[in-house]
């Protein structure tokens, strides 16, 4: 019996082993689960063998593979190991890392963007400081210096591409705008979705945090190298950032985790047949969308943001109960677009066969 999580949704059982007769209506079964921006191209044949491999010492605490992959991140970008950070996920660093530093001022952020470090900051006690994006979707970097400035930021985060729209920036320009601002504040680069962008080395941030400047690069092994469930990412930043970081963090990463990410990382054989499987996946969402005449934008990311015409929580529970589950974000100025995650081609398919009907209802 397929009792994966996508089993679960996907092949027929919609709920969960023993929870069949919990609900009373049961909701509907979940056949397209476009909500999420996971990589379902999955991790390289080296990482899955190194995860297995390691199975064997599941025993054994994992702290001594985590020298050895900062050294080779650090090899790989041009740093030195102490400017290596690693973390269960970059979702714990950034949210770490917003929180310490909204002690001295608000961190400011794009809206929408990934949201969720920020919050779990706000949780703390932290301020934020929300800036639109500009007219054509992209991240308003003036607006948002601006806005520092004003603010006294704590910390600026930047997300590149952005999560929802999969914009990436014009490098050059996030270069100046990074250098600037990291004169009087920290500046947080998320590049969780940089290694699918068409020239990572020259888009990402990585070489101003080797030139010294007070930039935190936030990578994730959960989305192009499709390792979600073994939470591995990482930070590049000046030491004394890496070791606030470590200071907050209690845990070693796990074993497999840092296998898999080790036997990975850097791997072109692989990078190149990810980003081809998640390019064809979006050229497949924008067909749906150029079908049903939805405006979508170009992305970079494992997900498209489509503006759906319509206003996007009644959509989101129209969809859902027809079995397509994405998302929306919290953003005055989208009130009719949604997310739609490069799942597999079959839920694709499936989100393709019931859209016209949705956008009627
Ligand atoms: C932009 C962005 N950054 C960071 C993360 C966190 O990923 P993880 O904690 O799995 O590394 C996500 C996950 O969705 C994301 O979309």
């Amino acid at each position: 019996m397929d009792t994966t999580r996508r089993g679960l949704l996907i092949g027929g059982a919609a709920v969960a082993p023993g929870l069949a007769m919990a609900a009373e209506t049961p909701a509907p079964a979940i056949r397209a689960h476009l909500g999420v921006t996971e990589n379902p191209f999955g991790p390289s044949p080296a990482a899955r063998q190194a995860a297995v491999t390691a199975m064997a010492d599941l025993p054994y605490y994992g702290w001594e593979l985590e020298p050895p992959l900062v050294k080779l991140i650090a090899q790989r970008d041009g740093l030195q190991p102490e400017q290596v950070g690693l973390c269960n996920g970059s979702l714990e660093a950034l949210s770490l890392l917003s929180t310490a530093f909204s002690k001295t001022g608000p961190i400011v952020s794009a809206q929408p963007s990934y949201a969720t470090p920020l919050s779990y900051a706000e949780r703390q006690g932290a301020k934020l400081e929300w800036v639109p994006l500009a007219a054509d979707q992209q991240i308003d970097l003036p607006a948002l210096a601006q806005r520092a400035k004003a603010t006294k930021a704590g910390a600026v985060y930047v997300c590149n591409p952005n999560n929802p729209t999969g914009l990436l920036l014009d490098a050059d320009a996030l270069r100046a705008f990074c250098i600037e601002m990291a004169r009087t504040c920290p500046v947080i680069i998320d590049e969780a979705y940089i290694e699918i962008s068409p020239d990572p080395v020259r888009n990402s941030m990585m070489d101003l945090v080797a030139a010294g400047h007070d930039v935190i690069v936030a990578r994730t092994f959960s989305k192009v190298y499709g390792l979600a469930s073994l939470r591995v990412g990482f930070v590049a930043a000046r030491p004394e950032r890496v070791a606030t970081l470590k200071s907050m963090i209690p845990t070693h990463k796990g074993r497999p985790g840092l296998a898999a990410a080790a036997a990975c990382y850097g791997d072109p054989t692989y990078l190149a047949g990810a980003k081809a499987y998640l390019e064809s996946c979006r050229k497949k969402i924008y067909a749906i969308c150029d079908a049903n005449g939805l405006k979508s934008l170009p992305s970079h990311g494992t997900y498209v943001f489509v503006d759906c015409g319509k206003p996007n929580l009644a959509f989101q529970k129209t969809l859902a109960s027809m079995g397509v589950e994405v998302r929306v974000f919290d953003s005055p100025r989208h009130p009719t677009w949604i997310r739609v995650g490069t799942a597999s081609p079959a839920e694709l398919d499936y989100f393709a066969s019931v859209l016209p009907k949705a956008l009627k209802a």
